[in-house]
This record gives structure tokens, C-alpha cells and sequence, in this order.
């Protein structure tokens, strides 16, 4: 007897599949496009109209989604855009790729992910695949997710599917997409993960199964929780070799040359993103509600959120060193982003150096390829833009982000007083030029 297991994994196979999207952001959006690019007609669902109209003229709001690429599987009718849920009676798979960020009190916001999944719900048929790629704390698809679906009789595992799979897209990264990196899933039962494993291995070359959802779940937090305390690590490991007189970086950079056993995390400016500042506390917040205290997460946010003060130190004293104050200095600052070559500003330390210099009286501006206003983040710091004479009439400039299209050769050479948060100049070259500053 043909089960409706069966007739998915029949539908996979022949691409006869439909697919939805649900989130068509940073996430979503990559996502939807590769689903199309294999051949299977997609469907992208989004509460945001400017980005539904964009989709559907064929126009990429997503750096890493190529415009020839999204306009081919639009022109070829192959995905879709709409804000209409009750396409949902059509779609056998519907992808999750919704926000998960933190509430004021920085505890877990799942409000998102639960209005997706209520409205999934009230399309649910026989056959549906529901699968979650935001980022959450391990449980949430077993304890929020399944009880939120099963209230109409459906049984996980039979007639309904449900898996996690955490998205480790790293925006902006040219050398690991969606499609080569391996992508870990977890189903409720074995025949979710079956029917998840087979639907992305249509688009992902390699898969990781593990043996539940919370398992993948998890998985997740392990990576961001690993990065979240290295990058804390080595942020503190700058502040002790400041301390200690000693050049941070190229310590860090002979360490490196150790071909095992140590990973090379850098220092900066703190961390940014809708991934490393707020993802370890999903996990820290789980762990409180079994009276467990989460030391090393606690630990790694304190230092990473004290970096833009650390920094906005360095520029007093560098200023002082000149005979300056940072109360009125004009303050140039390269790079506003949370990492180098996206246009993505969310959590962005270089957000938090411009608010206290402006708080401790500087006349800050601002420069970045990608982005030319700050009002969205309430900040009235206006954009210049990027000359010899700007660079030379500013009193420091602080490179809070590293663009690779940034010119560091004509920085060097017209700034009076760099502050480099990103070892954008490296510590020899700085070194060598007086009056520029070495960061360490
Ligand atoms: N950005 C990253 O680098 C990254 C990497 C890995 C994992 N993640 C995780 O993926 C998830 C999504 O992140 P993102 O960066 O793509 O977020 P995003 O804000 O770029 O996109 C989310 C989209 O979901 C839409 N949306 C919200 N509620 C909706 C609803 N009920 N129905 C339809 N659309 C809805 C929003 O309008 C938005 O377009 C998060 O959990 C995040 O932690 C993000």
C-alpha cells in the first residue's frame, strides 16, 4: 500500500513538489530561490509588500542572491512571491525562515515563529511538510510547534511532517552558499527526517542527519554559542595585552601559524548580527528555566558588549595623546555594518561606538559602501563621503568595519589618528607610520 510518506518522497523525486517559503529575508529568500533553481515551483511568503513586489520583478534585495539568478526563476515561473497564506492548500513543503530575536528582556521572542506556525495550521493537509530553519532554543518545534498543529487530529510522522534545520548561511561569504554547506536536520519521527533529508538533499550537497529536532536545534546554538565565546576570548586577550604594552594581533597571528590545535578567532569591535549577540542567549534563557545558570554565555555577552566602550576608550586616550578630547572632535567612521561587504546594520557595535562618542560630545560621520542613512536606528549621525581632504580634516577615524572595497593605502596616508577595531591595516604597517596609532 502507497503511504502518503511514499507519495511524498515520489513527489520529491520528480520535482513535482510544491514548496513555500515563509520569511524571505536574509534567510528565506536564498532559500526560495535555490528550491526554484532545482525545479520545483515555489512559493515565498512574506508580511512585507515592498519585498513580495521586489521578488516578483525580479528584483534581489539580498546581496548573496544574484539578480540574473532570482530573475530567471521568477521569468521562468518557478517561484512565485505573494502575501496570501491561502496558497498554502497547494504546498506540500513549507520552509519556516521567520525572526527569532530576543524580547527587551532579552528572553527568546518566539511571537514570529508562532504566528507562522498558527497560520501554517490553518491550512494543514494531509501530506504537509513543515520544516524550521530559524534559529531557537533546543525544544521549541517538540513543545511550541506540535501542539500548536495537532489540534485537528493530524498525527506526526503519518500524515503530517515536521523537522528542524538550522540555516548557516553566512552572509556576505563567497567561498560557502547554501548549496556546499553541509546542512544539518533532525525529524519529530524517522519518517520527518526521511522526507526532510530527502527534500533539501535536492538542494544542499551535503546532508547531516541527527536524531532529533532537538539535537538540530541545538547543534545550531552549539556553533554560535562556540563563536560568541572565542570572539569573547580574544576580545579580552586584546584588553590584557593593552594592559601589558603588547601588540594583540600579532600575537594572535604567530599563534595561528600553529598548524593544530588553535582556531584563529580576531578581536573587534564587539559582535554584530541577527546571529552571535543573541542566539546563545536562547540557549541561556532554556537553561534558566531548569535553574541552571549558562556561565560561559553570560560570561562571552559581558565582554563582547563592553567592547564599544573599550574602544571608545582607546579613542580618548588616543585623542588626549594628540592633545585632544573626544568632546568636540570631528570623528570619522568607516564601516557601520556588523561585518564587512553586507548592508545588514542589525546589532552593529560600530552602532554603539558612534552613540557614546556622540554621548561623550564628538561631531561623529559616518562613511560605508552599503548603507547611507542611520535614522532607521535612530541615529542622526550623517553620512560623507569618502575623500582626502574628509579623511585628512577629521580629528581620528575609526574603522569599525573592514570592506574590501575600502582603499586602506589612502586612509593611511591623508588620516592624522587611526583607531582601527579590525586590524584593517595589520599591526607592522600601522607601527611604521607616525602619527597613526597602532590599535594595540
Ligand atoms: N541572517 C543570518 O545570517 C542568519 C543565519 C542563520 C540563521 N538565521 C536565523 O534565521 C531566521 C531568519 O533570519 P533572517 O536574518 O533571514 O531574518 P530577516 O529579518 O532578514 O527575514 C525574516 C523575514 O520574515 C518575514 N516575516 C516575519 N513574520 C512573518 C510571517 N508571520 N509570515 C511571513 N513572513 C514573515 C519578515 O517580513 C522578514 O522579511 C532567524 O531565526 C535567524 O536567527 C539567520
Amino acid at each position: 500500500m502507497t503511504t502518503i510518506k511514499d507519495e511524498l518522497l515520489y513527489k520529491i523525486q520528480t520535482k513535482s513538489l510544491q514548496v513555500a517559503v515563509i520569511g524571505l529575508g536574509y534567510v528565506g529568500l536564498p532559500l526560495a530561490v535555490e528550491f526554484a533553481r532545482a525545479g520545483f515551483r515555489t512559493i515565498g511568503l512574506d508580511l512585507d509588500h515592498h519585498k513580495i513586489d521586489a521578488i516578483n520583478s525580479g528584483q534581489s534585495y539580498i546581496a548573496d542572491v544574484e539578480q540574473d539568478e532570482l530573475m530567471d526563476v521568477v521569468e521562468s515561473g518557478r517561484l512565485k512571491a505573494t502575501m496570501d497564506y491561502d496558497i498554502l492548500r497547494d504546498c506540500d513543503a513549507i520552509s519556516i525562515c521567520v525572526p527569532t530575536p530576543l524580547s527587551k528582556t532579552q528572553d527568546p521572542d518566539l511571537s514570529y515563529v508562532i504566528a507562522a506556525v498558527d497560520a501554517v495550521g490553518d491550512y494543514l493537509h494531509p501530506g504537509t511538510m513543515i520544516i524550521l530553519e530559524s534559529t531557537t532554543y533546543p525544544g521549541t518545534t517538540e513543545e511550541i510547534i506540535i501542539p500548536r498543529l495537532l489540534h485537528n487530529g493530524f498525527e506526526v510522522g503519518e500524515n503530517v511532517f515536521v523537522a528542524f534545520s538550522p540555516e548557516r548561511i553566512d552572509p556576505g561569504r563567497k567561498d560557502f552558499k547554501l548549496q556546499n554547506t553541509p546542512r544539518v536536520i533532525g525529524g519529530i519521527t524517522p519518517n520527518c527526517g526521511e522526507l526532510a533529508f530527502a527534500l533539501y538533499s535536492q538542494i544542499v550537497q551535503e546532508m547531516v542527519p541527527v536524531s532529533s529536532t532537538t539535537a538540530a536545534e541545538m547543534v545550531k546554538l552549539l556553533e554560535n554559542t562556540f563563536r560568541a565565546v572565542n570572539i569573547a576570548l580574544v576580545n579580552e586577550f586584546l584588553m590584557i595585552c593593552d594592559k601589558l604594552g603588547l601588540d594583540a594581533w600579532e600575537i594572535i597571528d604567530a599563534a595561528a601559524s600553529k598548524p593544530f590545535g588553535f582556531t584563529k578567532f580576531t578581536p573587534g569591535p564587539g559582535v554584530g548580527g541577527h546571529c552571535i549577540p543573541l542566539d546563545p542567549h536562547y540557549l541561556s534563557w532554556k537553561l534558566r528555566t531548569l535553574k541552571y545558570n549558562a556561565r560561559f554565555i553570560q560570561l562571552a555577552s559581558e565582554i563582547n558588549t563592553s567592547m564599544p566602550s573599550y574602544w571608545v576608550d582607546r579613542i580618548a586616550r588616543a585623542l588626549n595623546e594628540a592633545r585632544r578630547s573626544v568632546n568636540d572632535s570631528d570623528i570619522l567612521v568607516l564601516g557601520v555594518t556588523y561585518k564587512p561587504d553586507v548592508d545588514d546594520v542589525r546589532e552593529s557595535p560600530a552602532l554603539d561606538i558612534i552613540r557614546l562618542l556622540e554621548e561623550n560630545g564628538a561631531r561623529v560621520s559616518f562613511h560605508d559602501p552599503f548603507v547611507t542613512s542611520l535614522h532607521d536606528e535612530g541615529l542622526e549621525t550623517p553620512f560623507t563621503e569618502l575623500t582626502p581632504q574628509i579623511l585628512a580634516a577629521a580629528d581620528c577615524v575609526v574603522i569599525a568595519t573592514n570592506h574590501s572595497s575600502y582603499d586602506w593605502a589612502t586612509v593611511q596616508q591623508h588620516a592624522k589618528l587611526i583607531i582601527d577595531t579590525r586590524y584593517a591595516l595589520g599591526p607592522v604597517k600601522i607601527k611604521q607610520q607616525s602619527p597613526v596609532l597602532s590599535p594595540a
